[in-house]
């Protein structure tokens, strides 16, 4: 933990693809040509992936151990998408060498490092939008039938689901329920028109930003995953448009980890220098909240990571 050696070994053997091209022994000199690499410096970190215990050396040159195997792009784990510094995830964590400067200034270090935040490089690289939409496909699926168990989602005759991403979330919700409608809504909707159109007529998806208006008279407005990307002025921003487009009797539906309930202290820190946001406990996301004018009913642990906060319609605090 005292140097960057190791996790970064880690990721230039991702981003090259490495636990992939050993899957059989080869010498570092015919793949350095291949990758059109320095084939001493190739030697360097071979040598420590051995160390670590991702490679080992066989008689007919390095090769990927079952350990490091994990890493491999058809690993099916998310690893690689994660690691990578060509996907979005790689690449945004690079700008924690700044961390220093997120911690001085409550800034996100993202921007210093590619010049605009994370958002625009997405809209700017669709590369970087189809690892990030597959990273967050791939984080829920194994909870998604916890998220439709968990909550009374057929109260709702239709849910906007706010910052809708890849839309996997939603299409379980309306697949287990028939007779829910669905609006997604988000800067980039192609995953998830793909997600959604099983769901025939029922759903549809909106591209658009949540910082304008936004579909109006439905029930229930969902955020997952959505608020702990912002800081309070933006997440406050977020909740109001919410308030104003629903009817009196609608809920918002903020669903995240929370701060002092299961939240990641690591996480919180990904949020800060990725986005200038961070794991909020029940009572900021209350007061963040109360200034848009809504108030807290009801608290459901939704899965271990996350719950889900139910809003109404209540006295502006401020
Ligand atoms: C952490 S992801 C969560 C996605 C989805 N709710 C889920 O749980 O899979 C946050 C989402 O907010 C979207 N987003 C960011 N800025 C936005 C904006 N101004 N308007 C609409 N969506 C936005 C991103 O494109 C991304 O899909």
């Amino acid at each position: 933990m005292a140097n960057l050696v190791t996790p970064m070994a880690l990721r230039v053997a991702v981003t090259l693809g490495l636990p992939d091209l050993l899957a059989e022994p080869r010498d570092a000199g015919p793949l350095a040509a291949e990758l059109d690499v320095s084939p001493l410096a190739l030697d360097l970190l071979l040598g420590h992936l051995v160390t670590l215990g991702v490679l080992e050396r066989t008689g007919g040159g390095y090769r990927t151990t079952p350990f490091g195997a994990h890493l491999r792009r058809d690993a099916d784990n998310g690893l690689a998408n994660l690691m990578d510094a060509g996907t979005a995830a790689g690449r945004a964590d690079l700008a924690f060498v700044d961390l220093l400067h997120s911690v001085k200034t409550g800034e996100p270090a993202y921007p210093l490092r590619y010049g605009q935040d994370f958002w625009s490089d997405l809209d700017d690289h669709p590369h970087l939008r189809a690892a990030f939409d597959g990273q967050m496909a791939f984080r829920i699926r194994e909870q998604l039938p916890q998220v439709v168990a968990g909550f009374d989602w057929a109260r709702f005759a239709t849910i906007v689901d706010v910052g809708g991403g890849p839309g996997r979330q939603l299409a379980a919700i309306l697949a287990a329920h028939p007779r829910v409608r669905g609006h997604l809504v988000d800067l980039d909707v192609a995953a998830a028109r793909t997600a959604l159109a099983p769901l025939g007529e029922r759903a549809q998806a909106t591209a658009g930003s949540f910082f304008d208006p936004l579909p109006p008279g439905a029930d229930a407005y969902l955020l997952f995953d959505v608020l702990h990307d912002w800081d309070d002025e933006h997440a406050e921003r977020v909740l109001r448009r919410c308030a104003e487009a629903m009817p009196d009797d609608g809920r918002v539906l903020v669903v995240e980890a929370v701060g002092g309930l299961g939240a990641a202290t690591e996480m919180d820190l990904v949020m800060l220098v990725h986005f200038g946001g961070r794991e909020r406990r029940v009572e900021e996301l209350e007061q963040v909240a109360g200034a848009s004018g809504l108030v807290l009913d009801r608290v459901v642990e939704l899965t271990r990571s996350r719950h889900l906060l139910e809003f109404r319609k209540g006295v502006v605090t401020r």
